[in-house]
């Protein structure tokens, strides 16, 4: 190998290295927000998990919660969603929650995380916030 060669593969191999390295730091750091160590649900007891949303496949639960979510949650999700201070919720990962996960989610919040929690809010808003929430691509149906 000629000293250039062996200039350019060291030169590739430290590059790939910082990418590398780079990579693993955007990982652990994550965008703002982001859960590290799972989703808020991820300690849930299975029955809170299991529990099912009263105003399933209801479009003016969807429509009230949509409201509320204006209300309570976009200062910090962003508008429909989008993400803001806090992590979107217009994602797969919200939609693949089951209802009672985000329920659940909204009952307790996350507190050491910064999702205050929502308990204050009668039940019935809580589960139209759900219905709301697991709305946003009718196309994504579980
Ligand atoms: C004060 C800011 C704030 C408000 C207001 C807020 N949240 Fe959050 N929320 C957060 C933060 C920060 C996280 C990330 C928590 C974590 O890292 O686990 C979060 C996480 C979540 C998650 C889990 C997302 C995921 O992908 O793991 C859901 C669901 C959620 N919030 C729903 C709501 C709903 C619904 C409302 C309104 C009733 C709301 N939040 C209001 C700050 C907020």
């Amino acid at each position: 190998m000629t000293a250039l060669n062996a200039l350019v593969v060291n030169g590739v191999i430290a590059l790939v290295a910082s990418l590398g390295l780079v990579a693993t730091d955007a990982a652990d750091a994550g965008p703002p927000g982001k859960p590290k160590g799972g989703p808020p649900w991820a300690s849930a007891p299975e029955s809170a998990r299991q529990r099912a949303n009263p105003y399933a496949s209801r479009p003016d639960a969807v429509r009230a919660g949509r409201k509320l979510f204006t209300r309570h949650c976009a200062s910090c999700h962003g508008q429909d969603a989008k993400g803001g201070n806090a992590p979107p919720l217009a994602t797969g990962i919200v939609r693949g929650a089951t209802d009672g996960e985000l329920f659940w989610t909204l009952t307790n919040g996350h507190l050491r995380e910064g999702m205050p929690s929502w308990s204050q809010l009668p039940e019935p808003r809580r589960w139209q916030i759900v219905s709301f929430l697991k709305s946003h691509d009718p196309a994504v149906k579980r």
